[in-house]
């Protein structure tokens, strides 16, 4: 059964990712956050993860960022965060993710500030699944 389903199966994903527009990615952020962020900050984003309970501090809750910045979203901010960017020593519990990104295809994204930049992909796609999940 194992093969027939890769033959039927590998076609249909060629064709959709080839049909789908880069910035139309919820789904493909949602992946990625799962698989790189979920382990502390949790399925539903807010800080309770698996590995949370042994952190020192905690884990902050993802879904509040807007919130927390005055009702806008930090989209730089956050996305320096991630990528490890502008991080500072006090900032020490969460892996810097700018290594896997920097292989990673670019796309011309405008983060808030009217200026489309060459951003990895990746990175807006876990930045616009974040905004798409803010209370
Ligand atoms: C090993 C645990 C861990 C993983 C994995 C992790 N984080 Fe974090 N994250 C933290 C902790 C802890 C903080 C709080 C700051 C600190 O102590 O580093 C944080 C802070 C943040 C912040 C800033 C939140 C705020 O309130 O300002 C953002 C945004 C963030 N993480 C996004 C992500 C994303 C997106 C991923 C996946 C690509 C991710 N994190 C993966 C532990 C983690």
């Amino acid at each position: 059964m194992a093969p027939k389903s890769f033959w039927i199966g590998g076609p249909v994903v060629v064709v959709a990712a080839a049909l789908t527009p880069p910035l139309q990615a919820d789904p493909v952020g949602k992946d990625l956050f799962d698989a790189h962020c979920a382990d502390c900050h949790g399925l539903s984003a807010t800080g309770d993860g698996p590995k949370a309970a042994s952190i020192d501090g905690g884990v902050p809750n993802l879904t509040t960022l807007a919130t927390r910045n005055g009702g806008t979203f930090p989209t730089i901010d956050v996305m320096s965060y991630i990528d490890g960017y502008t991080r500072e020593n006090s900032y020490a519990n969460m892996p810097a993710f700018g290594e896997q990104l920097l292989d990673a295809p670019t796309v011309l994204y405008d983060a808030g500030d009217g200026i489309p930049t060459p951003t990895p992909e990746p990175l807006v796609q876990v930045a616009e699944y974040l905004i798409s999940i803010q209370n």
